[in-house]
Formats: structure tokens, C-alpha cells, sequence
């Protein structure tokens, strides 16, 4: 099958000038100055913008294309062998439909997508032309599969183990510091890295004013849709294994049906201030000095390039004896890249926080965590995390 683009892969149609009003919703704000931007760099962030919408339309072409390959396999094969495979070939078909399954949901996340930034709208009608329609080869399609496992990780039941083992020794390390009761909505607290949000979520439901920060957009758009979208709990049903072709035991394992979300996202108390910034750490933040109380980082500090310009960017943002609280492993993301990155062991970092004048509280290592595991498949990866609380 070619891989041109036709409105047969293309499926959605979506008004992106269309930027409603979301008074009443966690606010989404896209933290760039407009005005600063050149031509060029409006273009390649809308550009940028344009690919993940189309990475999300792609999802359903690029993986019927995965299941039909295997069908079509199948059918060279010898009679005999197709018959003993009948039940894998009926399970190809239970494959298809949950892909099916997966991409109305993804429909309605993307539908909400073009609304998300209050402050900033993409894809002016007269930009457009200038965008280009990438084909599916062009666009890392496989990325959906690890927001849908991030789903389960933050948003559904059966993520309750990963959020006790990474989110609760924050929220109680929290409320260890800041144990107030009356005013706690003026503690401000940053989670940098902060996924499809729960983490900031959970923060904020305890009464504290939350600020998450996140540079994907193809989280954000998650983020946006099940904060701001969603009023109930087990709304949606998912299929987030479906593209796990191996390591099943069972055939059911690959099309397991989950519901999310878990929690009502739309139980924030309007006396919070709760809202979500998108845009890269550094860039947002490494002008601002004394802002917050603390800064919660779970799995973030490893993304960095390096790493160094973090840890001042949280002393700065911290006010004098604020609390920065770290849950993570140190799985350099830019370590294979072609990018440049320095990837320090834990040893050396712990140098570099005390080199910043931060006094650590707390620390532990070898926290046991798993992220996004599916916890029916025969491999899994098993973190030894650390745990810090360091104060200003
Ligand atoms: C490993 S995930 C952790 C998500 C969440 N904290 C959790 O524990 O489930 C790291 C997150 O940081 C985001 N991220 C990476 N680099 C970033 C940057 N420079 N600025 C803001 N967010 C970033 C990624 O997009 C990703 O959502």
C-alpha cells in the first residue's frame, strides 16, 4: 500500500480557526510571546503544530496497515496452516476493531485541539498555505501508542499502582511541608514535565494553586481534553495495548477494553488556581526568580540536555526556603540522540544541587516504580527511582 496521502488516511476535518471561550476550564496557556516570534518561527511552530494533528489522523491507516500485513500473511499461507491459525486470524479482526475503537476517541481529542490555547491561534487562515502535509513515513505515528499507555499511567484504575509509587510520597511529601489547611491556595506549586496532568491535578484537589508545565503537544491536547472535556468518571472505554503484537499470554491481553478517567477532572475548587503552560522548561522559566513555594519534578529531570541548566532554573524559580520535591530515575532522553545532552550519574548531580546552596531533607534511592507498564505482558522495565526533598 502507498503511502501517499488521500482522503482515504486523512479522515477529520477540523475547524482550527474556531477558538471558543473556556472561562470555566483549567487554563491552557502557550507562554511565547507572539509578537517577538519572526515570520519563520511562527510558521514552524504552526508547522509543528499541523504534524502532531496529523500524526493523531494517521493513527488509524498506519495501524490497520500493521494488522492487514498480518492477514494478508496469513493468506499465502497453506491451507493447513490458516486453519490452525483461525483463532489468530479472528483475533486480527478483534484487532481492527479496537483500532477503530481508538480512533473515534482520538477524533474527539484532536476535535478539541485547535481550542486549546486561550492566548494563541494556530493555523491562521493566512499561514496555511504555507504548511505542509506530511505523509505518514514522515511523522513517528507509534508515539500515539505511549500517550494511550500514558492514559492508563494517569487517568484510569488500573494506572493505581504506578500513581501510589511515584505521585503519593509527592502529594504526602507536600502536605509533610505545607501541612496549613486554611489558605493552602496560596502555596504555588510547579510540576515541570507534568504529562496529561493528574500529578498537578491531584496537587490542586488538595487545595493547593498548581501550575503544570509540558512542552508536547500531543500531551497537551490529552491533557486539554481530559481536563476541560470530562465530567464524570469511566467515560470513554480504550484499548491501549492493541499495538503490543508480543510478549501476550492471552489474545484477550492485546485487546483489553479500559475506561478512563478514574476521577472526575472537573472537581477542582474554584478558589484554586490550577492551570496547565505549555512550552519547554527552560525557555518559560529560566528569567523568573522567587515564584513558586515548591517545584515537583517525577520523572522530568532526565529529559534535560542538560541537566545543570534545570537545577538553576529551580533554584531561581523557588522562593528562599522553598521546597523542591524529585521522583525519577536518570534515563537520559537525549542520551542516544543526535542532539547534544550530558548524561552525569546521580552522584554527580547530588554534587550539583548542593553546589546551588540547596540543603537535601530527604533521600532515598532504589524506589521500585514501574511507568506505563502493561502489567499483562511477560516483559517489563522496573525503575530504582530516587526520591529527594531538598529545601532553598
Ligand atoms: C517521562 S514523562 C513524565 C510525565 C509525568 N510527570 C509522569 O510522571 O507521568 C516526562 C514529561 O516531560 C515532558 N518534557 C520533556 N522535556 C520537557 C521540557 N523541556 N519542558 C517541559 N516538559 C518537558 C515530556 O513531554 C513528558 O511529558
Amino acid at each position: 500500500m502507498s503511502d501517499h496521502v488521500t482522503d482515504d488516511n486523512i479522515d477529520q476535518t477540523i475547524d482550527f480557526d474556531e477558538l471558543q471561550s473556556q472561562s470555566d476550564e483549567t487554563t491552557f496557556n502557550e507562554k511565547s510571546n507572539e509578537s517577538n516570534h519572526t515570520e519563520d518561527e511562527d510558521i514552524e511552530e504552526q508547522q509543528h503544530f499541523f504534524d502532531i494533528i496529523n500524526t493523531f489522523r494517521y493513527y488509524k491507516s498506519f495501524n490497520m496497515k500493521k494488522v492487514q500485513k498480518r492477514i494478508d500473511f496469513v493468506n499465502t499461507m497453506t491451507t493447513a496452516h490458516q486453519n490452525l491459525l483461525e483463532n489468530y486470524s479472528k483475533h486480527l479482526t478483534e484487532v481492527q476493531t479496537s483500532i477503530l475503537h481508538n480512533y473515534e476517541i482520538i477524533k474527539v481529542i484532536i476535535g478539541d485541539a485547535a481550542k486549546i490555547f486561550r492566548n494563541h491561534l494556530f493555523l491562521k487562515d493566512n499561514k496555511k498555505s504555507s504548511l505542509t502535509l506530511k505523509s505518514e513515513k514522515d511523522l513517528d505515528i507509534s508515539r500515539i501508542d505511549s500517550i494511550l499507555n500514558q492514559i492508563v499511567r494517569e487517568w484510569c484504575h488500573e494506572g493505581i499502582n504506578e500513581r501510589e509509587s511515584c505521585f503519593v510520597p509527592i502529594l504526602n511529601t507536600i502536605e509533610k511541608y505545607f501541612p496549613l489547611v486554611e489558605n493552602r491556595n496560596q502555596i504555588r506549586i510547579l510540576v515541570p514535565g507534568a504529562g496529561l496532568g493528574r500529578l498537578p491535578f491531584e496537587i490542586a484537589k488538595r487545595g493547593y494553586s498548581c501550575q503544570g508545565n509540558e512542552f508536547s503537544l500531543m500531551m497537551l491536547f490529552v491533557a486539554n481534553f481530559i481536563l476541560n472535556k470530562i465530567d464524570s468518571i469511566d467515560v470513554f472505554t480504550f484499548y491501549p495495548w492493541v499495538s503490543h503484537f508480543s510478549n501476550n499470554l492471552q489474545s484477550n491481553h492485546q485487546i483489553l477494553p479500559i475506561k478512563f478517567p478514574d476521577v472526575n477532572p472537573a472537581t477542582i475548587s474554584k478558589d484554586v488556581d490550577f492551570s496547565m503552560v505549555a512550552g519547554s522548561f527552560i525557555e518559560i522559566f529560566n528569567q523568573q526568580k522567587n515564584q513558586f513555594d515548591c517545584v515537583v519534578t517525577c520523572f522530568f529531570l532526565d529529559t534535560a540536555q542538560n541537566i545543570v541548566a534545570y537545577i538553576e532554573t529551580i533554584w531561581n524559580i523557588l522562593k528562599t526556603g522553598g521546597i523542591w520535591i524529585n521522583f525519577g530515575p536518570l534515563l537520559y532522553h537525549y542520551a542516544d540522540m543526535t542532539d547534544c545532552s550530558i548524561e552525569p550519574s546521580y552522584e554527580i548531580v547530588r554534587e550539583i544541587i548542593e553546589s546551588f546552596n540547596f540543603q537535601f531533607l530527604e533521600e532515598k534511592t532504589n524506589q521500585i516504580c514501574y511507568y506505563t507498564r502493561n502489567p499483562n505482558s511477560m516483559v517489563s522495565y522496573q525503575y530504582h527511582s530516587i526520591f529527594f526533598v531538598c529545601r532553598k
